[in-house]
């Protein structure tokens, strides 16, 4: 007899009247003693399997509830009822796993309503759930789709590390790694922590980026990228922002910003209409909920394009590109700036922009995805190459509907002394970061990147609201739980 995962069972439908076959998975919903929706979460369908209670022990059908966990022996045949071309009528069942109802109370597992919150605060149960599996379903496509763009041209996946020394984005939002007694810390001559005695005899922490090793090895593969987790501890309880997230940098000898726009803009239309092809089902359903959650909002917030014809959208237009210098101007002009509406006022040029400018920009003026590029010195990271006007630098940001920016990048300094000026108006060790510096003294190029946050690709292609939603176990202020 052959076990079918429900999907597959599904895709064959009525190639398998009057087959034999086994499924696996947990009831969904027990209706009238007699339908049992069985979901394996292979896919967002569930497959209704018939008993006819005279067949069974009683003790058996007691043992059959929501959540229960079921090895299911049964008949294919075709469904009367609306919606499923098939149904298993079954011949033999074995209860794999109980669920109490004593047990079920209080927990999302119950069939009624839970909010996100909830959910998120049962994420070890939320997998059952049908928003949180089409979310994790398409962030798994999203993934693939990645790795997919990229082996097919030509860039070589790099694994750069997560335990370093240096702070890529001079931030200063970094977790400290160490093994040191911190009860007892040795401390040096001045009084300071004694870092020679540390694991790895020197001040460590988690990465922000993999970008600086990323460069060392795009100087000698030409074309990579990095796929990891980055850790960030930077304080802010946003629905945009995760204290460990997954980024993708990759990394491109020989490219110049305008190449990096193209490679960024091509980049997310082919994972994103992946994406749409390989999880039709998983996204009609968070359409739904989508639509749902917009009519909820005051006019003023909602989107006007639902899920679907948002994603078209953004496969179907060129992304604007606009100067740092040009969009300033436009903020500077605009309603919500006039009428005082920004909470973060724009005064004039060298402001950092914030998310609601971004989606300002996004959202109401251009209605479009935007890159921005040419951004002031000093609100940008030091690797960025200088511009000839000696105020600018080639840097972009590629901001999303919904999300602000979703992907940070640039054209890097490859002129040594250029970099080695920046680092110290920067502020940053030249000799902690000698191999960095070396990548510009053995036959420097121009070369060219940028990183995507993964979440918040996930955020936009799902249409969920809050990043917390989109990875399995959040990592935010406060909260490690899991
Ligand atoms: O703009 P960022 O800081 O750029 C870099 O780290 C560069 N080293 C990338 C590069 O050029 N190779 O971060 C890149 C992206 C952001 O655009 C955003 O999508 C995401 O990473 N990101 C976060 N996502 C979730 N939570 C956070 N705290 C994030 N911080 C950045
Ligand atoms: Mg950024």
């Amino acid at each position: 007899m052959q076990s079918y995962g429900i999907k597959a069972l599904l895709e064959k439908g009525k190639d398998l009247l009057l087959q034999e076959v086994v499924v696996n998975g947990w009831v969904r919903a027990f209706r009238s003693n007699r339908f049992i929706a069985l979901n394996d979460g292979s896919t967002i369908n569930n497959i209704q399997v018939v008993v006819d209670f005279e067949n069974f022990d009683e003790s058996i059908i007691k043992q059959i509830s929501t959540a229960a966990s079921l090895q299911i022996k049964g008949e294919v045949v075709e469904s009367e009822g609306a919606g499923q071309e098939i149904e298993i009528v079954a011949k033999e069942i074995k209860v794999l796993g109980t669920a109490s109802s004593e047990d079920l109370k209080g927990t999302i597992l119950q069939p009624k309503q839970h909010s996100l919150e909830i959910l998120r605060e049962q994420a070890h149960l939320r997998f059952r759930t049908n928003v949180f599996a089409a979310t994790m379903r398409v962030r798994n496509a999203l993934m693939f789709g990645i790795h997919k763009y990229f082996n097919e041209n030509g860039f070589v996946y790099i694994n750069t590390p997560i335990i370093t020394g240096s702070d890529a984005e001079g931030a200063g939002e970094m977790f400290h790694i160490t093994n040191l007694d911190m009860e007892n810390l040795p401390k040096n001559e001045e009084g300071k922590v004694d870092y020679t005695q540390d694991f790895f005899g020197k001040s460590t922490n988690l990465t922000v980026s993999g970008q600086l090793e990323g460069e060392t090895a795009a100087m000698g593969l030409g074309k990579i990228y990095t796929f990891g987790p980055t850790f960030r501890a930077e304080n802010s309880n946003t629905s945009r922002h995760l204290a460990e997230f997954w980024m993708i940098e990759p990394e491109v000898a020989f490219f110049r910003l305008d190449q990096n726009m193209d490679l960024a803009e091509d980049f997310m239309k082919s994972v994103i209409s992946y994406a749409m092809e390989t999880c039709k089902d998983d996204l009609k359903f968070l359409a739904e909920r989508f639509d749902k959650e917009q009519k909820q909002k005051p006019e003023a917030e909602r989107s006007e394009l639902g899920l679907m014809e948002r994603l078209e959208y953004v496969l179907n237009n060129k992304f604007i590109r606009l100067s740092y210098t040009e969009a300033i101007d436009i903020l500077k002009e605009s309603k919500p700036n006039k009428k005082g509406k920004f909470k973060y006022p724009i005064e004039g040029w060298g402001a950092d922009l914030q998310s609601e400018h971004e989606r300002y920009l996004v959202e109401k003026h251009f209605k479009t995805p935007v890159i921005l590029f040419d951004y002031p010195a000093e609100i940008k990271a030091f690797y960025m190459r200088m511009n000839d006007d000696g105020k600018t630098v080639r840097a972009m940001d590629v901001l999303f509907p919904g999300i602000g920016e979703i992907i940070g990048g640039s054209e890097r300094e490859e002129r040594l002394e250029v970099l080695d000026e920046k680092m110290e108006k920067f502020g940053i060790d030249k000799e902690e970061l000698w191999w960095y510096r070396d990548t510009r003294r053995f036959g420097s190029v121009p070369h060219s990147g940028f990183g995507l946050g993964l979440e918040r690709l996930v955020l936009f292609v799902t249409g969920m609201g809050n990043i917390r939603d989109v990875i399995p176990f959040p990592r935010t202020p406060n909260n490690a739980e899991f």
